[in-house]
């Protein structure tokens, strides 16, 4: 089966195909256009989804050798979100699936995180422990089996990836703050301070990541820090924040699987690209423990995560006809009231 699908619900407009799990082709757009603004701008990013959507799916099928017609199965992220971002990936993709009489598959973008890492790769052994840290969402999840999940924990404020851009615009480093903070942490010294680890009070898996950035922020001005600090002092810092975090994270996830007798972790979303918090969860595997980290294209948010999700989806749904696109023209038909 031919899947042609789109991810558009942040800053990344992105399409791909896949012949059923094998991907094909993977385009992904990074909208630069935030970077100057320090986070993602909703209104901005709608605009640049409506601008790009036509040439990433059109280079997607290209660079797959795929022709339009021959797609069987569409799919888009519809949430979570930005709505007006959604809303272009989840609209073009429906009209294409209308045009094509083929399904069309909506896919929770988180979801699809979760089964990422294992695209291209080994299938789980169910149960396992879910770890998925992007820039929106923190959540710690117990999966029973395909699409039984039970979230265990998650975040009471910023996420992961929040932090990470946060206290990167804190150090005036940019955005997206992760992957430089990433970068500048590798040069620095982890044990330079002590940064809060991301606990909740009588709550064993949330996480707070607010308190670590505040402490951050009291520490740059304690120190009276400046822009023009030596790049081995922002260095330092850089690693001593990756510490506390990735700390947090693999510390409450390891709890999680200690308690369920679970041997099985998976990592993904746009921070399980970190280096450190890789090397730490790949340290447990001398731990006897098998974890499973997506494949670099698969980390970030792209349109191949979406079509594996939608495919996984797809077969397991037992009314098929949910998603073909005559049930979709009918549950299209506006009520219309006259007055
Ligand atoms: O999953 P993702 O691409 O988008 C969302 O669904 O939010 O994640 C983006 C987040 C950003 O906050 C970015 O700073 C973070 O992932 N990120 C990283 C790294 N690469 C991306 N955080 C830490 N270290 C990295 N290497
Ligand atoms: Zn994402």
């Amino acid at each position: 089966m031919k899947i042609l699908a789109v991810e558009t619900s942040c800053d990344e407009t992105s399409a791909a195909v896949l012949e059923d799990e094998k991907v094909l082709s993977n385009i992904v757009l990074s909208q630069i256009s935030h970077s100057r603004w320090g986070g993602v701008v909703p209104e901005l990013a709608s605009r640049e989804h409506l601008k790009n959507i036509v040439y990433i799916m059109n280079k997607a099928l290209e660079d797959a050798k795929v022709n339009l017609n021959e797609i069987e199965l569409v799919a888009a992220a519809n949430e979570p979100g930005l709505i007006g971002a959604l809303l272009i990936g989840v609209s073009f993709a429906k009209s294409i699936a209308i045009t094509l009489e083929v399904p069309f598959v909506p896919v929770n973008h988180i979801q699809s995180h979760l089964y990422s890492s294992f695209i291209e790769g080994a299938k789980p052994d169910f149960p396992f422990i879910s770890l998925i840290v992007s820039g929106g969402h923190t959540l710690l999840i117990l999966v029973e089996g395909y699409f039984n999940h039970k979230i265990l924990g998650t975040t009471v404020d910023d996420a992961a990836g929040e932090a990470f851009d946060k206290v990167a615009k804190l150090l005036n480093l940019g955005y997206p703050g992760g992957p430089i903070i990433d970068k500048l942490a590798e040069r620095g010294n982890k044990k330079f301070h002590k940064f809060p680890l991301a606990t909740v009070k009588d709550s064993p898996y949330n996480f707070s990541f607010s308190g670590i950035k505040t402490s951050v922020l009291y520490f740059l001005k304690e120190i009276q820090f400046e822009k023009k600090a030596s790049e081995m002092l922002i260095a330092d810092i850089c690693a001593s924040f990756q510490e506390a975090i990735t700390e947090s994270l693999v510390r409450k996830t390891l709890n999680a699987a200690k308690e369920y007798h679970i041997k099985t972790i998976t990592i993904s979303g746009g921070v399980s690209a970190n280096s450190e918090l890789k090397r730490k969860f790949e340290n447990l595997r001398y731990k006897g423990y098998k974890i499973y980290i997506p494949k670099k294209d698969y980390i970030t948010d792209n349109g191949a995560m979406i079509g594996f999700t939608a495919l996984l989806k797809y077969k397991l749904s037992p009314d098929k006809n949910y998603f073909h696109s005559e049930s979709l023209k009918e549950t299209a038909k506006p009520r219309l009231t006259t007055i």
